[in-house]
């Protein structure tokens, strides 16, 4: 069997609800394997399926998109023009560059397969011919198993002009990006797969009109599509009694990261109590410290405190309801030693780094706050830059070209709002409180 690269061994608890995760260490990149797993079952079935019943099999399924917007998938799979001059396009969104975000390279590591059958039912529903599998550029070293597994389907005749002799047409493409951050935004993601810079486009147009190479697109993240195939298989109903409602259907893939004394990901029904996610999943906090702050979904996401966190539930409409995200599967536990001003600056120091500067509130926004969070944290703030920071992030948010904005906005909102007394004690010239325990244990 071909080497596994993931550098941590599966893990496992016995709430997760194992529905895209089940073929994970079961030698799923070896087609055979994958089918006698009941592999490309669901594409067999979509092929005798009507295009708008698959779409409205992904309706009823409550799925909504895993790259951390939450759009409903069966709605955007709906927006695509039945007719069009231009060919319409599937782009498999593998970028997976938000931190804390570590989900997409396992399934295509231990599960391609399922990507490639769910892009393939995807191309069904919309009428597609063409799709994209873009992986990051650090993510290189998956290319060699994700090529392999198309070039099995090619050669069992389920990719080609003659999809499981049915004389359907259905083709894809691997490529992989450079390594940006900003080229998971979907219309930078476009540009790089152009061959282009990858800079966000100004919508509208919205890449359901069009999209890649001017055609309609349909553009989805990894985990999305490879929850498409159990839907075809079982049903949309089926999916969505996993998950609190039909809007919240199904299960996801939950990245602990950070301050957890069990680390791994895990796949857990929406609407899980994150309490329990956090003390019996992710096994409490180590060394006996306690739970200071929670990231729900990836760093762009607004941090809660422990009580917020304690009575949660993991789903898009409990955070919808406080105007907040669940955002892209990446729950970072923060314990009570770590300096929140620390936290606000390495995570501004990432957007800084990966702001693609064609906006001008991104591209100085962040630089400015970040210098203004580094001077605070060594001790050279004042008082009045609390207020500015917020100011600043503030004038970010919903003023730039792509979400990246909002999601170096939103972090520190909550940063400054909910810790702002650990902003006062690094005034006048006051060193870290949390200084040695912070470098004890190496967040930044
Ligand atoms: C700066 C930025 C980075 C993003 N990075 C990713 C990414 O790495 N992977 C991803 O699937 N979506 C990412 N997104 C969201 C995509 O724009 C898009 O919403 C998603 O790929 C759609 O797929 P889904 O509906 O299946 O979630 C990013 C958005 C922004 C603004």
């Amino acid at each position: 069997m071909k080497t596994l690269y993931s550098p941590t061994p599966l893990v496992t608890h016995p709430d997760e609800v194992r529905i895209i995760s089940r073929r994970f260490g079961q030698g799923a990149q070896d087609i055979d394997r994958y089918i006698a797993l009941d592999g490309y079952k669901a594409a067999r079935k979509a092929l005798e399926m009507q295009p708008d019943d698959i779409i409205n099999e992904v309706k009823a399924s409550g799925l909504r998109g895993r790259g951390g917007a939450g759009f409903a998938t069966g709605m955007k799979w709906s927006f695509i023009p039945k007719q069009s001059e231009a060919p319409k396009y599937i782009l498999i969104n593998g970028d997976e560059s938000e931190p804390a975000t570590c989900k997409d390279r396992l399934l295509a590591e231990y599960d391609p397969h399922a990507i490639i059958e769910g892009t393939l039912i995807a191309g069904l529903a919309v009428g597609a011919k063409l799709g994209f599998i873009y992986l990051r550029g650090e993510y290189r070293y998956l290319l060699e198993i994700m090529e392999k597994a198309v070039a099995d389907a090619y050669a069992k005749g389920f990719l080609g002009k003659n999809i499981f002799g049915s004389g359907c047409e259905f083709n894809i493409l691997t490529h992989t990006g450079a390594g940006a951050y900003e080229v998971g935004e979907e219309s930078a993601l476009m540009e790089s797969l152009e061959g282009k810079r990858g800079l966000p486009r100004l919508k509208p147009p919205f890449p359901a009109i069009k999209g890649l190479y001017g055609g309609p697109t349909v553009i989805n993240n990894v985990e999305t599509i490879a929850t498409v195939p159990p839907i075809i298989l079982n049903g949309g109903k089926w999916y969505a009694s996993f998950g609190p409602n039909e809007k919240n259907g199904g299960t996801r893939l939950t990245c602990l990261t950070g301050h957890f004394n069990k680390p791994g990901v895990y796949e857990l029904p929406l609407g899980y109590p994150a309490k329990k996610m956090i003390y019996d999943v992710g096994g409490g906090i180590p060394n006996g410290r306690k739970l200071k702050a929670f990231v729900p979904g990836g760093s762009s996401t607004f941090l809660l405190t422990q009580e917020e966190a304690e009575s949660a539930t993991m789903d898009y409409d409990w955070f919808a309801k406080r105007g907040e995200f669940l955002g892209s599967g990446g729950v970072v536990a923060i314990d009570d030693q770590t300096c929140m001003v620390r936290v606000a600056l390495r995570i501004m120091k990432f957007y800084r780094h990966e702001s693609c500067g064609w906006c001008i509130p991104c591209r100085e926004g962040t630089d400015w706050l970040e210098k203004t969070l580094a001077r605070f944290h060594d001790g050279g703030g004042v008082h009045k830059d609390i207020d500015q920071i917020l100011y600043l992030a503030n004038n970010m948010a919903g003023r730039t070209f792509c979400a990246l904005g909002d999601a170096a906005a939103f972090p520190t909102i909550s940063i400054v709002k909910k810790w702002r007394h650990e902003f006062e004690d690094h005034l006048d010239g006051r060193q870290c409180p949390f200084e040695a325990a912070s470098r004890e244990m190496a967040i930044a």
